[in-house]
């Protein structure tokens, strides 16, 4: 296959200002720097053993037998992007992608306005999408300027009574003929065990809700709903006994954890509601498991972010993991980050803690303690480096009681870029290790890059850390309690 990534849309890690730098005259920033930053050295010895758990972690993709040591192992999310790009190209609207295009269509034409339920890894991944590559606007401009794309809602990722309650409110008062597809809504019923309490209770809200809107015997309740659960489960049994045939049911594959399914139909089928190029989205997701398994270390993101973070945490001894996004569109981004962190790597008593911050807005919030606080994190650095849109002047003024004018010639993105310098140096003088992921600019492709990017990281530090990346066994945990607590126990 032609790989359609032109060299200036890579996304690449930048990471030599977190390493000591050789020959420095001692100040007390240098011997600081010393005990805070990374040895080339450390890094150079890991290498042996980065490329060996590269190789396990390919292996690990073809193992038909998993032994128990490995168990869990969901190791499928890999190669699933190629994988969805070659069975379209074969069997065109009978292959998952081609299916997921169909049902996006039909809820597009048929809605004005969608709900995605589900949560943790069944929800994080589609809202980074829509907020990274859709206005955040996008719900309150007109039809027309929306170009057929439904307002799109998340729900069923919490017991939030009033919240709930806000959504229903809302497709009350604005949807009142069925009749009208602007004033029809649907659903999209994301679950792979089919039995967290948040989706189901939300997902039976919303049937209720449909029953009263489309009628009981409406073929609405079917066409406008979309489930999206595992092979088997309670989601799926309710949706068959409801009437949904197995075509009608996308499957989540067994062998594909929750947190790393945004390229499953999970990730997919709301992607494709809210008119984004999903093709896009997996050529940048294949191009990146493709570096991540041929590319020598020098100009391979996924390596070089594992070791680098990996010895952080393990050997620098910083146990906390600051995502710094300069971006507002990539906050959601830094929540579905926050799990795939939290949920692989945070076992038996060890893991970095994920922490995601907006820049420059928590500069003015949480900057003080980067500064001057605990010497307990490592900076990661998420860097825009060109906006999608003109940017944006300061100009001249006839008032220029705020002396702007002196900045005339600069636009956002030269403040953006003169705030990250500036900080930069600021916790570079003091010793604070900082390292950049440079995303070209936000689109598709370069999303398929990053996230794909991200969890291939995730699951080689597992590796290092001889931690399993998969499964997510503390989780379930509070779940047993709560149950019990249900029952009156
Ligand atoms: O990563 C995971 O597996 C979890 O965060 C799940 O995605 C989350 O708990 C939701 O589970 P389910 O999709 O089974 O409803």
């Amino acid at each position: 296959m032609v790989d359609m990534q032109l060299p200036d849309e890579a996304i690449s890690y930048q990471y030599q200002s977190l390493l000591v730098p050789t020959l420095e005259d001692w100040t007390t920033a240098a011997e600081l720097r010393t005990q805070h930053y990374l040895s080339s050295a450390a890094l150079r010895d890991l290498t042996p053993r980065l490329l060996q758990v590269r190789s396990q972690v390919a292996t690990e993709r073809e193992l038909r037998q998993v032994p128990p040591e490995l168990q869990p192992l969901e190791a499928a999310f890999i190669d699933l992007p190629q994988k969805h790009l070659d069975q379209f190209r074969r069997q065109g609207d009978t292959s998952v992608l081609g299916r997921v295009l169909a049902a996006a269509t039909r809820l597009r034409e048929q809605t004005d306005r969608v709900v995605v339920l589900g949560v943790g890894g069944s929800y994080l991944g589609a809202r980074a999408l829509f907020e990274a590559l859709r206005s955040a606007y996008h719900n309150e401009l007109p039809a027309e300027a929306r170009m057929g794309v439904p307002r799109l809602y998340f729900e069923g990722n919490n017991f939030d009574n009033d919240a709930l309650q806000e959504l229903l409110d809302l497709l009350q008062s604005t949807c009142v003929d069925p009749d009208i597809r602007e004033e029809r809504w649907g659903v999209i019923t994301v679950s792979k065990s089919g039995s967290t309490l948040e989706t189901a209770v939300a997902y039976r809200t919303f049937r209720r809700e449909a029953v009263e809107f489309y009628g009981g015997r409406s073929d609405r309740l079917n066409s406008l709903f979309i489930p999206i659960t595992g092979p088997t489960g309670k989601l799926r049994e309710l949706c068959k006994a409801e009437g949904f045939t197995d075509d009608d049911i996308f499957t989540v594959p067994e062998d594909v954890g929750g947190r790393y399914s945004v390229f499953t139909p999970v990730g997919l089928v709301p992607a494709a509601v809210m008119g984004l190029d999903v093709r896009a989205l997996l050529l940048g997701a294949a191009s990146m498991t493709r570096r991540f398994l041929e590319e020598p270390f020098d100009r391979n993101p996924v390596l070089q972010y594992a070791a680098v973070n990996f010895l952080m945490t393990e050997q620098v001894r910083k146990p906390l993991r600051l995502l710094s996004i300069w971006s507002k569109k990539l906050e959601a981004l830094g929540l579905w980050y926050d799990q795939l962190v939290a949920e692989s790597l945070g076992k038996q008593g060890r893991g970095p803690t994920p922490l995601s911050s907006v820049q420059t807005r928590d500069l003015h919030s949480r900057g003080q303690q980067f500064q001057d606080g605990p010497r307990d994190k490592v900076i990661n650095n998420l860097v825009v480096k060109a906006p999608r849109t003109p940017p944006i002047m300061v100009g001249m003024s006839d008032r220029n009681q705020d002396e702007l004018n002196q900045y005339n010639r600069k636009g956002l993105p030269d403040l953006m870029d003169a705030a990250l310098q500036g900080t930069e140096r600021a916790y570079g003088d003091v010793a604070r290790p900082t390292a950049s992921l440079v995303v070209p600019t936000l689109s598709e492709h370069t999303m398929g890059q990053l996230m794909q990017m991200l969890m291939l990281a995730t699951v080689v530090e597992g590796r290092l850390m001889g931690v399993n990346p998969y499964g997510q066994s503390g989780v379930e945990v509070y779940k047993a309690q709560m149950r019990q607590v249900l029952k009156g126990g």
